[in-house]
């Protein structure tokens, strides 16, 4: 038999690159590739890139530039880019940087077989179509081993929403759902193999509308509900959601449905009216306070988790505080920030920028505002009994790591024979570090 041939991938950016990946590992399995950790035992490597903020181009010319010495060594060695970078630049990458054998965008991966097989024979490979086709259903089946007890599943891809600072519906296209028979076939087979828990994927997650058992179009309130009912799956999260997608269903399952954890990522960018008309968010600082204040009685206990951007082309210092005051409203646990990047071909680049060191100390304000929020969330928690799914062991000896209900990670000391990987245990939180908790068995 042929000895196999080693595949490197590195994944940068969203969730969905990282489920990426993992399928790409397996459509390049039935190529007769096996992973490596080890980039420098590659016969391929493949970097899956994000496009979504500045200098993404930048990064990938200068991690490809370091492959350069492997590239010598191992003239038989192959590499990739892949992931929205290559969707948005791939000609320009194949131009620039001779290293490059394969491009591939997000929407043709299933195509990676016949590309990798142009690369074996000498040919430069570059495929950014959007084809008609769901590249899911034509990759290959999830490999049989053991998984971790977490997985990803993604459901949905693209985004019609064009806010105005995103690159999203340029490199991942037009919003899909893939049906839902699929979905749950797959989720079906994930838990067979161990998984436990299973996060549901999309740009616009909330939006999916894919063909359910009957033909009809399935909410993915309803997807949650088919879920909901296969034996072993304990529980289901979803992410990204737009506000303007939080349909009643929806907010209801958040009450009434057991398995679908408290945690709901809500990015709402900016508080301030006039910031959110020009980012074409269609919703204002207001309706999505009242959203939240919806979403929270179905599931008082709830924890919120968003996205903002300072910066954004003439946001005023009143602009920003009308952020801060939105932030004080809803009590974030988790929070991502981010300086407005400008992204060439969207249509905020055209407008009049902010000043970089106005953004940067409204970024670090902002930050301060979420970090201690987060802070006192976790404080909260502290003397409270939580769920936890323990996912792997921790850095000291008999410690076991796993993630509460509320997506905490939660370290217990000792555990290790007490609990196995996968296993869901009530944990009594006893302190909170800073992005962590540690709790004890009860
Ligand atoms: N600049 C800064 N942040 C951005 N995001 C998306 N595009 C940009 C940009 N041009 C942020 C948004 C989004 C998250 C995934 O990335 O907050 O929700
Ligand atoms: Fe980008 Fe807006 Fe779509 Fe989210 S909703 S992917 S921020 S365009």
């Amino acid at each position: 038999m042929e000895k196999p041939r080693k595949l490197y991938v590195k994944t940068y950016g969203c969730q969905m690159n990282v489920y990426d990946s993992e399928r790409m590992g397996e459509v390049l399995g039935g190529q007769g590739y096996i992973a490596t950790e080890n980039p420098a035992d590659a016969d391929m490597i493949l970097l899956n890139t994000c496009h979504i903020r500045e200098k993404a181009a930048e990064k990938v010319y200068s991690e490809l530039g370091k492959l350069k010495p492997l590239k010598d060594a191992n003239p038989d060695l192959k590499i990739g880019v892949a992931g929205c970078v290559a969707q948005a630049e791939g000609e320009e990458i194949m131009r620039r940087q001779p290293l490059v054998d394969l491009v591939v965008g997000p929407q043709s991966y299933h195509r990676l077989p016949q590309l990798e097989a142009a690369t074996r024979a000498g040919q430069k490979a570059l495929d950014t179509d959007f084809p008609a086709e769901d590249k899911f259903d034509h990759m290959d089946a999830r490999p049989k081993a053991r998984r971790a007890p977490a997985a990803f599943l993604t459901v949905q891809e693209g985004c019609d929403k064009f806010c105005a600072f995103c690159v999203v519906p340029y490199t991942r296209g037009a919003e899909v759902s893939r049906p839902a028979t699929r979905i749950l076939q797959e989720a079906r087979e994930l838990v067979d193999r161990g998984v436990r828990e299973i996060t549901l994927l999309g740009q616009n997650v909330n939006a999916y509308h894919g063909a359910g058992p009957n033909g009809a179009d399935m909410s993915l309130a309803g997807l949650i509900w088919e879920l909901d009912k296969i034996d072993g799956l304990e529980r289901i999260r979803f992410t990204t959601s737009h506000p303007n997608d939080m349909a009643d269903d929806l907010i209801e399952a958040h009450g009434s449905c057991a398995k679908l954890m408290p945690y709901l990522h809500l990015p709402v960018q900016s508080g301030s009216d006039r910031i959110l008309k020009r980012m074409n968010r269609s919703h204002s600082a207001q309706s999505y306070l009242d959203l939240i204040d919806r979403i929270r009685a179905a599931r008082p206990d709830i924890l919120i988790s968003g996205d903002f951007i300072v910066g954004f082309p003439e946001e005023t210092d009143a602009d920003f505080e009308d952020t801060m005051a939105l932030i004080r409203k809803v009590r974030y646990g988790q929070a991502f920030s981010f300086k407005y990047s400008t992204r060439p071909g969207t249509p905020a680049a055209e407008r009049a920028q902010v000043d970089p060191d106005v953004a940067s100390d409204r970024l670090y304000r902002l930050q301060e505002l979420l970090s201690q929020q987060q802070a006192e969330i976790q404080n909260d928690m502290v003397g409270r009994t939580v769920n936890v799914m323990f996912e792997k062991t921790g850095r000291l000896p008999g410690q076991m790591v796993g993630k509460s209900d509320y997506l905490h990670a939660v370290h217990v000391a000792g555990a290790e024979g007490q609990v196995a990987v996968g296993d869901i245990r009530a944990v009594k939180i006893i302190s909170s570090g800073r992005n962590s908790l540690a709790g004890e068995l009860v």
